[in-house]
């Protein structure tokens, strides 16, 4: 039995959480500030910056509040390291550590991609359905898009392993939905707003050639006895000689834009523009009233071809790693598109497969708390001298 008081400030939710050994949920406040960068279409981070020092202390008591515990009954206290905005994430720790200090408890920095995984192992341990390892995570959000190998701890050890097998090259998955929406004239986040419009275009009506990822020279050795099941080679992965599943998506956006130029759409979209910035709130019948056919078509389009190479490349990796299950998480992981698509593959190849629920494919603090209970067992306490880590790596 542990309680543990998580805080997450890596991007632009201020949230906290407590959650009793890495399972049981009390609490899970999220303060987003969607409001406040929407009109940018993107998250400014030093708006970010002073939205979280506003909400962080009103957040953290809520949490507290909701769970109904007090500062002195919470056994640890973990924080988002990195990655994520340095200034963000400074608002998070330096809080965190300030409460560790004060009240004596001990300190743990979590990294915000375990975070994304162990929101899936956490509703997964309270449904009480069967995950299985090793698994192939897929953690896709407006920054990230990676895939892991996990596998679980071993009785020797508390600890969870991570081993990267693929990653974005250049945008990360929802930077590009969130583009693509922004430049055709519609609202921020584009996730949700390109999920709702795309169900009412044709899926098939542009073609978007595949992103052609060459796999990098260096450290990449077409070993055929690379390509088995790890464990029978006694889980000892040799990152040299695995092959990688990257992805790359700003080809596509730029794609978009340039059938955008040559269809001679752009004065619709500032038209479109325009009308929603008269409505305080748009509504998805909003958007859905100021797109045309044409517009909806290429959404539709574009949605379809970023969902099936993000599934494609998933179960390719899974297939290859000989992984037994398949967990996709991060804001991304929302789409019903990208659920179907992976459920359909991941059963043809017998793998279990776990998505958080809405709520926690999002940024939240239960999900820091969660990654954080194995390293409060194991007694992994962080230094008090730990700063934030912009680019922090999971695994490797
Ligand atoms: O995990 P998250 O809240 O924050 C980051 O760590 O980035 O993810 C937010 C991202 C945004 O890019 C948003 O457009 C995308 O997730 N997103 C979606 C959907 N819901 C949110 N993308 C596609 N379909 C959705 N339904
Ligand atoms: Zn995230």
């Amino acid at each position: 039995m542990a309680l543990i008081l998580a805080i997450e400030s890596s991007c632009d939710e201020t949230s906290a959480a407590v959650v009793r050994s890495g399972e049981e949920l009390l609490s899970n406040v999220v303060y987003s500030q969607i409001a406040t960068h929407a009109q940018y279409g993107g998250v400014v981070p030093e708006l970010a910056s002073r939205e979280h020092l506003r909400a962080i202390v009103p957040v953290v008591r809520e949490a507290l509040a909701q769970a109904g515990q007090a500062f002195q009954t919470i056994d640890a206290i973990a924080v988002t390291q990195g990655p994520g905005l340095a200034g963000a994430l400074l608002v998070g720790i330096t809080y965190a550590k300030a409460l560790a200090f004060a009240l004596n408890k001990p300190l743990i920095a979590v990294n915000h991609l375990e975070g994304h995984i162990h929101a899936v192992l956490l509703e997964g341990r309270q449904s009480g359905s069967e995950l299985r390892f090793p698994a192939l995570a897929l953690v896709v959000s407006g920054g990230h898009t990676h895939l892991y190998l996990v596998n679980s701890p071993q009785a020797s050890s508390a600890a969870w392993r991570y081993t990267p097998v693929g990653h974005t090259l250049d945008d990360a998955a929802g930077e590009a939905f969130d583009k693509v929406a922004k430049l055709l004239g519609l609202g921020y986040p584009g996730g949700p707003i390109i999920e709702y419009l795309a169900q009412h275009g044709n899926s098939s009506s542009v073609k978007f050639a595949p992103a052609q990822i060459k796999l990098r020279e260096k450290g990449i050795a077409p070993d055929p006895n690379a390509r088995k099941n790890p464990r029978t080679r006694g889980g000892t992965l040799q990152q040299q000689q695995m092959p990688r599943f990257d992805f790359s998506f700003s080809g596509i956006k730029t794609a978009v834009l340039r059938y955008v130029q040559t269809h001679e759409m752009q004065s619709a979209i500032d038209a479109r523009r325009r009308a929603l910035a008269q409505i305080p709130k748009p509504a998805m019948e909003d958007y859905l009233t100021h797109c045309d056919p044409q517009t909806l078509d290429l959404i539709a389009s574009f949605q379809r071809a970023v969902v099936d190479d993000l599934a494609g490349k998933t179960l390719a990796a899974a297939e290859e790693y000989g992984a037994q299950g398949l967990l996709v998480t991060g804001g991304v992981a929302a789409n019903s598109r990208l659920r179907e698509r992976s459920t359909e593959r991941a059963e043809r190849l017998g793998l279990s497969v776990h998505f958080p629920s809405r709520k926690l494919s999002t940024d939240n603090a239960a999900m820091i708390a969660a990654a954080a209970f194995p390293k409060f067992v194991a007694g992994e306490f962080s230094d008090p001298q730990f700063s934030a880590e912009a680019s922090l790596a999971l695994g490797g």
